[in-house]
């Protein structure tokens, strides 16, 4: 089947990366979370004490930051790596998630990590969540999703999260963090959340992650059983004309 180019975006915490994870896994697609990258930046931002305010010292950093996706062979999981050191605990600290939208709101942040995205996806069969994938990444891509769910409900998961990993939050924190980053995503001027016009909402709120899933599942199959039946179509016109 002809591979296509999924787009998640969407407000912070409401399941985007867990989608994205699941949808890729089914599809034997690669996963991208493009969150992951923005974190490892601030991360790097964070213990090199880069002023943000600062272009040079922003620009130099950028110069000195690589990063990479390698698989984890015991747990089959990708996982980020900055500089050669595996990040993806360190990235999730309520640290790096109080900090990062500012971070991500760089012009030059922005340009470096979309160059790395957009090649990613140049030989399709991507799924990639994030703020601005089917805006600005992949704006042809065959399937954009954007994805909402009530503030309420993204607290709680989020609280789940950190309680998974033995960290305790209150909902206050919690909630102040996902709409400070909402905020400051969405009214930026480099690329902000925006719900692509051609993007299927999906609201999340009273879902399953398996309900979710299957539902950017069955639009997946769709699409590519559409753009299989185009591809049929045209080798045929093409079979007639060489006849003729
Ligand atoms: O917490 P959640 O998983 O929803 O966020 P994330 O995907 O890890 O992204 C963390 C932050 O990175 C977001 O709040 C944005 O500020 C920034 N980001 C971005 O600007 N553009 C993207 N494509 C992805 C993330």
């Amino acid at each position: 089947m002809k591979k296509i180019n999924i787009a998640i975006d969407g407000y912070a915490g409401c399941g985007k990366s867990t989608t994205a994870k699941l949808v890729a896994q089914k599809l034997h697609y690669l996963f991208v979370d493009s969150g992951s990258m923005y974190r490892a930046v601030t991360l790097y931002f964070i213990q090199n004490q880069v002023d943000i305010t600062n272009l040079e010292q922003v620009k130099k950093a950028l110069l000195d930051i690589h990063i990479v996706f390698k698989n984890n062979a015991q747990t089959h999981q990708r996982e980020i790596y900055l500089n050669g050191i595996c990040v993806e605990k360190e990235i999730r600290s309520l640290e790096v998630s109080n900090y990062v939208s500012e971070v991500s709101a760089l012009k030059e942040v922005r340009v470096n990590m979309v160059k790395q995205q957009q090649r990613m996806g140049l030989h399709k069969g991507v799924v990639m969540d994030g703020r601005d994938i089917g805006t600005v990444v992949f704006p042809d891509a065959e399937l954009k999703i954007f994805m909402t769910a009530t503030l309420d409900a993204r607290v709680q998961r989020r609280k789940l999260e950190f309680a998974e990993k033995g960290q305790s939050y209150s909902a206050a924190v919690l909630r102040e963090n996902l709409l400070s980053r909402d905020e400051i995503d969405t009214t930026r001027q480099e690329s902000p959340l925006r719900q692509a016009q051609d993007a299927y909402v999906l609201d999340t709120t009273s879902l399953s992650i398996d309900e979710q899933v299957n539902w950017v599942i069955e639009k997946a199959q769709h699409i590519m059983g559409s753009l299989e039946s185009a591809q049929a179509r045209q080798d045929i016109i093409r079979q007639e004309q060489s006849v003729i």
